[in-house]
C-alpha cells in the first residue's frame, strides 16, 4: 500500500496568519524520509491554502512524485499543464465547501471531462478521477480514459466515526446519527464490501485504484487491508498528529498501520 501525504494543511496554518511560515516546501524531505511515496497538494480555485508559487516550488523540488488535485477550471488547467506534475487528480470543487465533499460527476454528458483528460495526458501527466464508490462511476472513468481512480472514503469514515466515536468528516451528515449500533455495523461492513468489490472490478478493467478522504489512525486499517487498493492519500489526520509528534513520526505511525 502506497501512501500519499496531503500537505495542504501546512499551508492552511500559514494562511491563518498570512505570513511565510510554516512553508509546505519544508515538508518534502521529511515526508520522503518517513517512508511515504507521494506528495499530494490541492490547488484550489480560490487559492485558500496552496498558492501557485507553492505548486511551482513543490513540483520542482519534490524528491517524490507529486499528485496535484484540482478542479476542471480552465485557468487552473493551464497552470497544471505548464507545471506537469506526475499525476493530476480531478476533483469537484465548490467555493463554499470546507473540503472536497463528494466525488466527481463522471456520468452523463462528460465531453468536457474527456477533453480535459486527453489534454493532460498529452502533457504526459497521469490522470486520476476522484469518484464516489459506485460501479457506474468506475465504468465511466474507464470509458473516459483515466489511468487511475480515487475512491472518496468520506462515507466510510463518517459511519466509522458514528459507530466508534471521532469526528464526522464530510457532508454525509445523514440521520444515521440516530441509528442503532447494529445498523451502523451493517452499514460499515456494506461500505467496506462495496469498496472491496469495486476496487476488484476496477483492477479487472485495468484501472489503478487509490482511496482517500477522512482516513485516520483509527479507521485506516480495514481500508489498508483491501489488496486491490494501491494507494491512500491522507492529509488532515497526519498533519493534526504532527503537532504532537512531529511530522516524521506522524507519517511513520501511519505507514506502520498500512503494512
Ligand atoms: N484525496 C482527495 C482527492 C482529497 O480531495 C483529499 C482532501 O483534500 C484527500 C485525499 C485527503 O483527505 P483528508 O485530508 O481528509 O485526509
Amino acid at each position: 500500500m502506497k501512501l500519499g501525504v496531503n500537505i495542504d494543511h501546512i499551508a492552511v496554518l500559514r494562511e491563518a496568519r498570512k505570513i511565510a511560515d510554516p512553508n509546505p516546501l519544508d515538508a518534502l524531505g521529511i515526508v520522503k524520509r518517513a517512508g511515504a511515496d507521494q506528495i499530494t497538494i490541492h490547488l484550489r480555485e480560490d487559492r485558500r491554502h496552496i498558492h501557485d508559487q507553492d505548486a511551482i516550488d513543490i513540483i520542482k523540488h519534490s524528491p517524490l512524485p507529486v499528485n496535484l488535485e484540482c478542479a476542471m477550471a480552465p485557468e487552473i488547467l493551464d497552470i497544471v499543464c505548464e507545471l506537469q506534475p506526475h499525476r493530476v487528480t480531478l476533483v469537484p470543487e465548490k467555493r463554499e465547501e470546507v473540503t472536497t465533499e463528494g466525488g466527481l460527476n463522471v456520468l452523463g454528458d462528460n465531453e468536457k471531462l474527456a477533453q480535459t483528460i486527453q489534454r493532460l495526458q498529452a502533457y504526459e501527466i497521469e490522470v486520476s478521477l476522484f469518484i464516489d464508490p459506485c460501479l457506474e462511476s468506475v465504468k465511466a472513468a474507464k470509458n473516459l480514459g483515466a489511468e487511475w481512480i480515487e475512491f472518496h472514503t468520506g462515507k466510510y469514515a463518517n459511519i466509522y466515526a458514528m459507530l466508534y466515536g471521532g469526528l464526522i468528516n464530510t457532508h454525509h451528515s445523514i440521520s444515521e446519527l440516530e441509528l442503532s449500533r447494529t445498523k451502523l455495523t451493517e452499514m460499515l461492513e456494506e461500505e467496506l464490501t462495496n469498496l472491496r468489490v469495486l476496487s476488484c472490478d476496477a483492477m479487472e478493467m485495468e484501472l489503478k485504484v487509490a482511496a482517500g478522504h477522512g482516513l485516520n489512525y483509527q479507521n485506516v486499517k480495514a481500508i489498508a487491508e483491501i489488496e486491490t487498493i494501491e494507494e491512500l492519500n491522507i492529509g488532515q489526520s497526519i498533519i493534526a498528529r504532527s503537532i504532537w509528534t512531529g511530522l516524521e513520526q506522524a507519517i511513520i505511525d501511519m505507514r506502520t498501520l498500512l503494512l
